[in-house]
């Protein structure tokens, strides 16, 4: 066994954790105030190659293959986890057009997203009745000519307001999963509208917007796979996005930590630093030992998927356990800062709100459970 990272993964871990320090820590307040993350941001990112680091260096991205992704996303999360989000769903839908377009969709699409150019990608899979069982989605996409015709509500969407180009699923066939397609549909295409944010509790500077497509036409060439693929190209993409949604939970975790560990030193009770006693050490300790056995199953599915072999199951365990844990360390530095950690002045408060939601994204804990139980009973 090798715990080492390579070169390249120690360098994509430095460039990442030196522009989350310089940029991303000290504004991540400000960019919740202003619920957005400045353009010039996500310029930035896509220039050191933070928005294609799993994708084909031919397509414009960095190769840097998949531990080296989980190791960026989880320091620009110690940052800020709502540019974490953005980064995660825009390299998922830029690995998802490189692995599974055609040469003209890969060619035209995956340059825009991880050069820049595009802001943002998104994954339109859910819906208002369809968000644990995408099965059950009643958007719907009708041929007419050379065209398809695509109708209905999507919901939660991640930068659905900036995205330069969605992955859109959509009902083409018969009933549950096996009906399903996927599409690319470019921002601003007529009868794609975008709804209003949603007003969340935490990664409040990434955008959640639900969308309507209305008489959506889009060209026969913008079917992503074959028709009624869909469903396995989600959960392929999933299984890679669950791996940086643990990542992304390990981050703001670390940074707790980071936190929790600088308060405690700093913080004098009974005349002296509250580091020093044990009611703190032990909380500090906690929450020490269980990111690093979230980490190695982070990088343990990471590493899987590098070696092009099954992660599925693996990714659900990192998943669940890292964003569980993310839960109890971020709740731990909020009580180890008293009072203060209640409060906007210090980070750890919107640490905490911004941990709760990936329990949620990218597939509950439940639904990881479920994922995990099926193979656990395979044996
Ligand atoms: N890889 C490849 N194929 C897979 C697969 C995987 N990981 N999982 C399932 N499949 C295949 C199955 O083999 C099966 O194929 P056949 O029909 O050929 O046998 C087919 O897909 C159907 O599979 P299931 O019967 O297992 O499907 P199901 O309806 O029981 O659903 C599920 C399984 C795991 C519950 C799935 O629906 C799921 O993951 N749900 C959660 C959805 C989710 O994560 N949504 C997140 C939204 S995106 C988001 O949050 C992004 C963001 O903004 C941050």
């Amino acid at each position: 066994m090798d715990f080492e990272l390579n070169e390249t993964q120690a360098m994509v871990r430095e460039t990442a954790r030196a522009f989350s320090d310089r940029v991303l820590r000290p504004r991540a307040a400000e960019f919740e105030r202003a619920e957005r993350i400045p353009s010039e941001v996500l310029k930035e990112m896509a220039e050191l190659g933070l928005m294609g680091v799993n994708v084909p260096s031919a397509l414009g991205g960095s190769e840097a293959g998949a531990v080296s992704y989980a190791l960026a996303m989880k320091e620009i999360a110690r940052g800020c986890a709502a540019t974490a989000v953005t980064m995660a769903v825009t390299n998922m839908v830029s690995e998802v057009i490189a692995g599974f377009g055609t040469a003209a969709q890969r060619e035209t699409y995956v340059p825009r997203l991880v050069g820049g150019e595009y802001e943002a990608g998104s994954f339109a899979l859910s819906e208002p009745g369809a968000g644990s069982d995408p099965g059950a989605m009643r958007t719907t996409a009708v041929r007419r000519g050379e065209s398809w015709v695509i109708n209905g509500d999507k919901q939660w969407i991640t930068s659905g307001d900036r995205a330069g180009v969605f992955v859109v699923w959509a009902r083409t066939g018969g009933p549950g999963t096996a009906g399903l397609s996927a599409f690319l549909v470019e921002g601003g295409t007529p009868g794609l509208r975008v709804g209003k944010r949603e007003d969340k509790m935490g990664i409040r500077a990434s955008s959640t917007v639900p969308l309507v497509f209305e008489d959506c036409e889009v060209p026969s060439s913008a079917l992503l796979g074959v028709e009624g693929g869909g469903f396995k190209i989600a959960m392929m993409a999933l299984d890679g996005g669950r791996v940086g949604i643990g990542a992304q939970a390990l981050g703001i975790g670390e940074g707790a930590l980071d936190d929790a560990r600088r308060y405690a030193t700093e913080r004098q009770q009974f005349g002296k630093a509250i580091a020093e006693f044990q009611a703190v050490q032990w909380m500090l300790a906690d929450s020490h030992a269980e990111l690093d056995a979230a980490r190695w199953l982070v990088m343990r599915a990471a590493w899987l998927k590098e070696s092009k072999r099954p992660f599925s199951q693996e990714a659900a365990m990192a998943k669940l356990t890292a964003s569980e844990t993310a839960w109890r360390v971020c709740n731990r530095a909020v009580q180890v800062h008293g009072g203060y950690g209640y409060t906007r002045e210090f980070a750890v408060e919107r640490r905490m709100r911004d941990s709760r939601v990936t329990m949620i994204y990218e597939g509950t804990s439940e639904i990881q459970r479920l994922v995990i139980a099926r193979g656990a009973l395979r044996g």
